[in-house]
Formats: structure tokens, C-alpha cells, sequence
């Protein structure tokens, strides 16, 4: 996984997570040396974005790169260039590295078919979203004390599996460090891996509870996925009450992530959020040394680094 690409925590061993983490962890203290001076970084963000995009605008600037933005708005792809010559004509103009998010699954792992440069998967579709699990990890780890104190802790993913390209990253990433994992979702709204994964699925939050869950992991239930003709949830109302993360559940032993943009009140209440319980500001701080990791690994000047 730690080559060039980023496109899939799928496979991911736990010490390929802990060299990426342990990078990371040196650069958020200040010595980490890592300097992309010289490489030029692209940022190819076909999807919105906000936390995703500015923590590796300034990952790749803070370390000295050249960074590019393109977004559809704006670009030839409004006038209907298609991914793979976008891919085709940034690697023309020198990028070392291209960060592509997009709406179709697959996106980047097809990029990186028409590029010499490093394809950073940012987040296809439903696919995957391997940085966000990196960073979930690595907020997580610093939250419990050290990587390793992850092993043998219960996490619960709650709620919408299916249309979660961070449920298909940070499931395998939590697996690899060593952490009892459950699926808190109602049947519309689980995955076919989930028969591959074989996780225990728990029918609400409070069942999460009483399994002895260590963190609640709650996902953005993705409206923009579903069709008004198949809902996937009979009622908001219905889905909060079984699946949403509420000052109920709190407890001094249970941590709160979600990996933003939240809906609040219908994933996790809003004084959840904002609670001592929650971890969401470290995931979105923890963005900024992660990928910086990462983009230092794809660029190939990690081992300098780490040297
Ligand atoms: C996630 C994404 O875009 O996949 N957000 C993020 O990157 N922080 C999750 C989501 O949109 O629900």
C-alpha cells in the first residue's frame, strides 16, 4: 500500500498503518524535515469538499510544494474534458502528485493508469476515502495514548454503510489495528461486503453501548447517494432514534468520531458534537500531518524524512 498510490486501504497490513502514522506523528511535532520543495502537487476536486481539500492544500504548501487547484467549476472539464485527459494534461505540465476526488467509484484507480505521477485518492464515490481513515486512526491513537493501545478496542460504524466510501477505508484500517469492529445500521442501509467482512450487526446505538463499544463511529447519512424514488429510511425522525448518536450515550469511557460534514441531529446531536466526548476537531487537525505523510510517501521523499 505505502508505494506511490493511494487508492485503497483494502489489504492494508498494520504495519504499513503504523509507518505512515509514526510520519505523521514526527511531522505534527515540528520534525519531521518533510520538504516537497520542488514537487508540485495537484488537487483535482470533482466532488465538494472542504476539511478533505484544505488539509492537503495545506499539507503539500506547508512542506514547500508547488500546489495546483482545479475543481470542475472553472476547469475544461466544464466544457467536457474527461477525467483521463485532465489526468493526462497534469501530468504534461510536471505534477508529482495528483489528488483526485470524484463521484464515480474507481476514479482514481483509473487515473493513475494515465499518469507517471502519484494518484492520492481523495475519495471515488462510494469507494474509498484512505486518508480519512488515516487520520481517523491517527486522532484515535494520540486519543487512547499510542497506536498500539488500539488493539483489543471496540468500535461501533454506525449508520449509513452503504454509500460510505469512509465506512469501505476506515473498516479494514480499524481491522489492521486490531480493533473489534460492529455495524450499527438498519438492512437498507448495509453493504453486500458486509457478508466478506462478517461483522456483527447491531440493531441501534443503545445496543452499541451495552456490547461495550470503546468508540462510536458515525457516519453522514448521504442524502445526495439516494433517489427520492428508493428511500433508503422510511423517516429521518425513525433513523435518529435507532442510529443517531445522542448526549444519552455519552459516557466518560466512549469516544465520538465522525468524519464531518455532519448532520446534526440526525447521525449525532449537536451537543454531542461540541461535547468532551467528541473527537471531531482532532480528526480534521489530524488531517494536516496525515496527509502530509501522505504526500510525502507519494512523492517518494518519506524515507529521506525518516532518515
Ligand atoms: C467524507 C467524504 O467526503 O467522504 N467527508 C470527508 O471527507 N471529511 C464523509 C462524508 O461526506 O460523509
Amino acid at each position: 500500500m505505502l508505494s506511490r498510490n493511494f487508492l485503497t486501504l483494502e489489504g492494508v497490513s498494520r504495519e504499513e498503518l503504523r509507518d505512515i502514522l509514526d510520519l505523521a506523528r514526527v511531522h505534527a511535532a515540528g520534525h519531521g524535515g518533510l520538504s516537497l520543495v520542488g514537487r508540485t502537487v495537484c488537487l483535482a476536486f470533482f466532488e465538494a469538499s472542504t476539511r478533505t481539500a484544505v488539509s492537503f492544500e495545506l499539507a503539500a504548501r506547508r512542506a514547500g510544494a508547488d500546489v495546483i487547484s482545479i475543481s470542475e467549476k472553472g476547469s475544461a472539464v466544464q466544457k467536457g474534458e474527461s477525467l483521463i485527459d485532465t489526468v493526462v494534461t497534469l501530468d504534461a505540465l510536471g505534477a508529482d502528485a495528483i489528488v483526485v476526488r470524484h463521484p464515480s467509484v474507481g476514479a482514481a484507480r483509473l487515473a493513475a493508469r494515465y499518469t507517471d505521477a502519484a494518484v492520492v485518492n481523495a475519495g471515488d464515490g462510494c469507494g474509498q476515502h484512505p486518508t480519512q481513515a488515516l487520520l481517523d486512526l491517527h486522532a484515535l491513537s494520540n486519543a487512547v495514548g499510542s497506536f498500539d493501545e488500539l488493539c483489543g478496542r471496540k468500535v461501533a460504524v454506525v449508520g449509513d454503510v452503504l454509500h460510505s466510501r469512509v465506512a469501505r477505508s476506515v473498516i479494514p484500517a480499524f481491522q489492521a489495528a486490531g480493533m473489534e469492529v460492529a455495524l450499527v445500521a438498519p438492512e437498507t442501509l448495509l453493504p453486500s461486503e458486509n457478508g466478506a467482512w462478517e461483522l456483527p450487526i447491531l440493531p441501534s446505538v443503545d445496543d452499541a453501548i451495552d456490547w461495550g463499544a470503546d468508540v462510536l463511529y458515525a457516519l453522514r447519512l448521504q442524502n445526495e447517494r439516494m433517489t427520492s424514488e428508493s428511500p433508503r429510511i422510511p423517516s429521518v425522525a425513525e433513523y435518529a432514534r435507532y442510529y443517531g448518536v445522542a448526549r444519552r450515550h455519552l459516557r466518560d469511557d466512549v469516544l465520538v468520531m465522525h468524519p464531518g460534514p455532519v448532520n446534526r441531529g440526525v447521525e449525532i446531536s449537536g451537543d454531542v458534537v461540541l461535547s468532551d466526548s467528541s473527537l471531531i476537531p482532532a480528526q480534521v487537525a489530524a488531517g494536516v500531518a496525515v496527509r502530509s505523510a501522505v504526500l510525502a510517501y507519494a512523492t517518494g521523499v518519506a524515507q529521506k524524512a525518516v532518515a
